[in-house]
This record gives structure tokens, C-alpha cells and sequence, in this order.
């Protein structure tokens, strides 16, 4: 019998928003409960590709919007055949940002909303997208922004809205953020466990 291929579940939401420890606990969590999982993370800095973005965000260098939309773009296809291997062959992807943060960085500077997203028409179409929220009030407790390019309060508002009309509830789930890590993860998992469960057909191409 051939193994049912693996699920592809992402994670999206502004920066603080809990995402990448969530993340990691799902992924614990997955392969307690004895399934395969991997954590797979964007931008992937480790690539050459992703050394110039790392560049990028980090303000020692620059790159038209243009350029470096393109180029979180190719980060993620140059992922896509590994990625396909790895769900072909049984394994759940754990995916910390993807798409959604490429087009909702890029159009919350004001670039045109529909050519950010053309880049990334025919990657893996998630299965679940986790779209994280978190209030004010939670937010401005939680450790202060670092140094990094868009790790600024007005600007994550920008990207917040932009998010909000990517919003698909045909595969997006909402969670909110502001409760305990322990609280979070519960709800998070009791959504995955579902996909899991769930026959989901091929792999489908996102937005085509
Ligand atoms: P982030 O996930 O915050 O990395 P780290 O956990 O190392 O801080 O990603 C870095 C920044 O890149 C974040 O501000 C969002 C931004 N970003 C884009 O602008 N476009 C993209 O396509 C992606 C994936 C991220
Ligand atoms: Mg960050």
C-alpha cells in the first residue's frame, strides 16, 4: 500500500505573534502522538539566496522591493522539490511563514497587492493555514522588538490588515495568541489533529 502523503500546515501572523514556539511545540507534539513531522522555516537564511535576504533584514544591505520580493519568492521555491519529497513520502511539514508573510510584508510598504502575489502562484497549497492574532494589550507585554527591518509597531499594523484580507476560511483557522503557551498549543493541535485525520486528496497548487 502506498503511505498517505503528509499534510502541509503553516503558520502565519505578524511578528510577536507566538508563531515559532508554537511552531516548535506542534512538531514535539506530532511526533509524541507518533506521527512524521518536520519544522521547516521562511525565510530559510541558510540557502544563498537566503543569506541576502538575512543581509537584508538585518539593514547591512539593501534591495529594491521589487528585488527582495522576488527573492523571498525564490527562497520558497527553491524549497519546493524537498518539500514535495517530503509529503510524498508521509511526512507532515510544519511550516513557520510562507506566501501569505511574502505578499503582506511586500504590500503593506504599498506595493500592488495582485503582483506580490504572482510569484508565488503554483507552490504546495497549504492544507491549514494557522493565522495567529494577538491584542494590543498582550503584544505590548511581551519582549520589545528587535533591530531587524519591519520590527516596527506601525509597520505590523500595515501587515495585520493585509493578512486579514488573505484570510481564506476555507483552509485558514484563527487562533489567537494571547493565552497561555500551553492554552495556544491546545487549540492549535486540536485543529491540526482534524487535518490530520482528514483525507485531503493530492497535493494541490496554491491559487491556481
Ligand atoms: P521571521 O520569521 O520573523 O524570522 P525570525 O524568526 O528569524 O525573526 O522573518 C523575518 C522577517 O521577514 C519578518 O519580519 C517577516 C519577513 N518576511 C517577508 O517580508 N517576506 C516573506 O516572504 C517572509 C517569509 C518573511
Ligand atoms: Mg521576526
Amino acid at each position: 500500500m502506498v503511505a498517505r502523503r503528509g499534510k502541509l500546515i503553516v503558520f502565519e501572523g505578524c511578528d510577536r505573534s507566538g508563531k515559532s514556539t508554537q511552531c516548535a511545540k506542534l512538531t514535539d507534539r506530532l511526533r509524541k502522538e507518533g506521527h512524521k513531522a518536520e519544522l521547516l522555516k521562511f525565510p530559510d537564511r541558510t540557502t544563498s539566496i537566503g543569506l541576502i535576504i538575512n543581509n537584508y533584514l538585518a539593514n547591512k544591505e539593501d534591495q529594491s522591493d521589487e528585488v527582495i520580493h522576488l527573492l523571498f519568492s525564490a527562497n520558497r521555491w527553491e524549497c519546493m522539490q524537498k518539500m514535495t519529497n517530503l509529503l510524498l513520502g508521509g511526512n507532515n511539514l510544519v511550516i513557520d511563514r510562507y506566501a501569505y508573510s511574502g505578499i503582506a510584508y511586500s504590500a503593506a510598504k504599498g506595493m500592488d497587492l495582485n503582483w506580490c502575489r504572482q510569484p508565488d502562484v503554483g507552490l504546495i497549497k497549504p492544507d491549514k493555514v494557522i493565522y495567529m492574532t494577538l491584542s494590543e494589550n498582550k503584544a505590548s507585554e511581551r519582549a520589545d522588538f528587535g533591530e531587524e527591518r519591519y520590527e516596527k509597531k506601525e509597520f505590523q499594523a500595515k501587515v495585520e490588515k493585509i493578512f486579514e484580507q488573505l484570510h481564506d476560511p476555507s483552509y485558514w483557522q484563527v487562533v489567537n495568541g494571547d493565552g497561555s503557551i500551553d492554552e495556544v498549543h491546545q487549540d492549535i493541535f486540536s485543529a491540526v489533529s482534524e487535518v490530520l485525520s482528514a483525507d485531503c486528496g493530492p497535493l494541490q497548487k496554491l491559487w491556481t
